[in-house]
């Protein structure tokens, strides 16, 4: 067929019209599979946050549904890299990765390479991919990926070169499309797309466009079919979770929708990712002390510990309302875990700044922190603020946070040694198979002897040794 019949024949609305692709491509790739008398590999590689890693398993619901097989190996007849732009060092990845997947290219006519994501969503970075990677043949962005099915079948037809659709934003969600799960016992669930408030250092609101919400029974019913298929623990996911219920016709606030999500029989655990400090407001905190599905972890980025450089960021709080918001926390959940995001060198960043930045560090001792060195993102408004940071001022700081979170981290981690603990099981122990890994409620990882029957549950664990960051344990039961 001609893509002009293709694309005439399509129904016109979603998601039929994309499943009517998936079976004209399932025809395709049948009939080639016969040519070459073996089955087609796809890979799909992810960059970036969880947001990516669940966009990533729906682009592979599509393919499995077109009929291709899975491979880890990026040697593969179909490759995918679905990008992150959120730091420079994550596009030189991208980059880098490329020419070797020009190599593969060169001795397997038949494959294809696609690019997704983030990063895609940069126009520069489309022009250089124009000019100089001439060989990928698909490049689509964050908004369209529901529409991975038609782009895919119009490129397998298409036989002049790059195909490129990306969108500048979209108030569109589609829902119900194939989603290929990594664990069959845990998912990502989708409650937000994109972000309204622009912290003045950060590019994710340029490329994953103006905040909205999927409406709470969608939620609810995914997860339902979910629980269904074996999952028991979900992350609900979105830039700004606690901010959830924007545009939504009959607004309801996250803790109601974590609410509705605890009722869902069967579930076992509710985890979520990322709050917005600003946005934290007392009743869900109430929802995390109450609801006995919803592990007590709060992801509470800070970004920075001074109000100065919090101001210049845009990040509405001060450090004294950050430190009031932990301490409520705390007193109303005594066991809560907290964790964090921290930027070191921020521009116009002094040594003054870094040290409040340290002393927050120290009167909440994280349970673990993920830092960050400044990365200028061109675009943004930090990026030709004055004063950016030397390097070597930067790296210095950036040695002295992490030597000081580490230290806590592990403090936090011993205080439950000896203690009995509820494990959700996650796999086989990569090094040592007589032994599983799961996770503790507050995201700690326990290894204790066991085999592949206990994957997927919950059971007693009893700590017994603390490594560092992570303990070996018995079953307590
Ligand atoms: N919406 C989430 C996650 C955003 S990206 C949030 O607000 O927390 C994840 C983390 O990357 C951020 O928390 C921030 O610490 C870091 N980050 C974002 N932009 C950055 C930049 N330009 N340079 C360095 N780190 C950055
Ligand atoms: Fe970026 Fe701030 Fe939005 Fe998080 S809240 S995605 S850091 S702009
Ligand atoms: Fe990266 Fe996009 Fe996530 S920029 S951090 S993959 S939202």
């Amino acid at each position: 067929m001609s893509i002009t019949d293709l694309l005439n024949n399509a129904p016109d609305t979603e998601p039929e019209r994309q499943y009517y692709f998936i079976r004209e491509a399932a025809k395709i790739i049948e009939k080639k599979e016969q040519e070459l008398g073996r089955k087609l590999t796809c890979c799909v590689t992810t960059f970036g946050c969880q947001m990516n890693a669940r966009d990533s398993e729906k682009l592979l619901g599509i393919l499995k549904q077109i009929g291709y097989e899975e491979t880890d190996s990026e040697n593969a007849d179909f490759v995918v890299y679905n990008t992150c732009t959120v730091r420079e060092n994550a596009n030189n990845k991208v980059y880098g990765r490329l020419g070797i997947l020009h190599g593969y290219k060169k001795k397997n006519k038949d494959m294809m390479i696609a690019l997704c994501g983030c990063m895609m969503q940069e126009p520069t970075v489309v022009e250089h991919l124009q000019e100089s990677y001439k060989f990928v043949d698909l490049i689509f962005g964050t908004h369209n990926l529901y529409k991975f099915a038609e782009l895919f079948t119009t490129s397998l037809l298409n036989k002049k070169g790059m195909i490129i659709d990306i969108w500048k934003d979209t108030d569109k969600i589609v829902e119900n499309l194939p989603i290929q799960r990594k664990y069959p016992f845990k998912s990502g669930v989708n409650i937000s797309f994109g972000c309204n408030n622009f912290c003045t250092y950060c590019i994710v609101p340029y490329v994953r466009g103006r905040e909205r919400s999927r409406k709470p029974e969608d939620i609810v019913n995914e997860i339902k079919g979910l629980v269904a298929d074996g999952v028991v623990e979900v992350m609900l996911l979105g830039q700004n979770v606690n901010s959830y219920g924007v545009g939504l016709e009959e607004k309801v606030t996250f803790a109601e929708l974590l609410k509705m999500v605890n009722d869902i029989e069967g579930l076992k655990r509710i985890r979520f990712m990322t709050p917005h400090p600003k946005d934290l407001s007392d009743e869900l905190i109430e929802a995390m002390a109450t609801l006995p599905k919803v592990c007590k972890h709060m992801h509470l980025p800070l970004q920075s510990g001074s109000t100065n450089i919090l101001k210049k960021m845009n990040r509405r709080y001060t450090k004294e309302s950050y430190l009031e918001l932990v301490d409520k926390l705390k007193k109303r959940i005594p066991d809560v875990a907290i964790t964090t995001d921290i930027i070191v060198g921020f521009p116009g960043e002094t040594e003054e700044d870094f040290l409040d930045t340290m002393d927050v560090v120290d009167k909440v001792h994280y349970d673990s922190a993920f830092t960050f060195i400044y990365s200028k993102r061109t675009g943004t408004p930090a990026a030709t603020m004055p004063d950016q940071v030397p390097d070597d001022v930067v790296k210095d700081r950036f040695d002295r946070l992490l030597a000081l979170v580490q230290k806590h981290g592990h403090e936090k981690v011993k205080g439950y040694e000896g203690t009995v603990q509820e494990i959700l099981v996650e796999e086989i122990n990569e090094q040592d198979s007589s032994l599983v890994t799961g996770k503790m409620s507050n995201n700690i990882t326990v290894h204790f002897p066991g085999d592949a029957s206990l994957i997927g549950n919950i059971v007693k664990v009893k700590l017994n040794c603390c490594k560092g960051f992570y303990y070996i344990g018995e079953l307590a039961e």
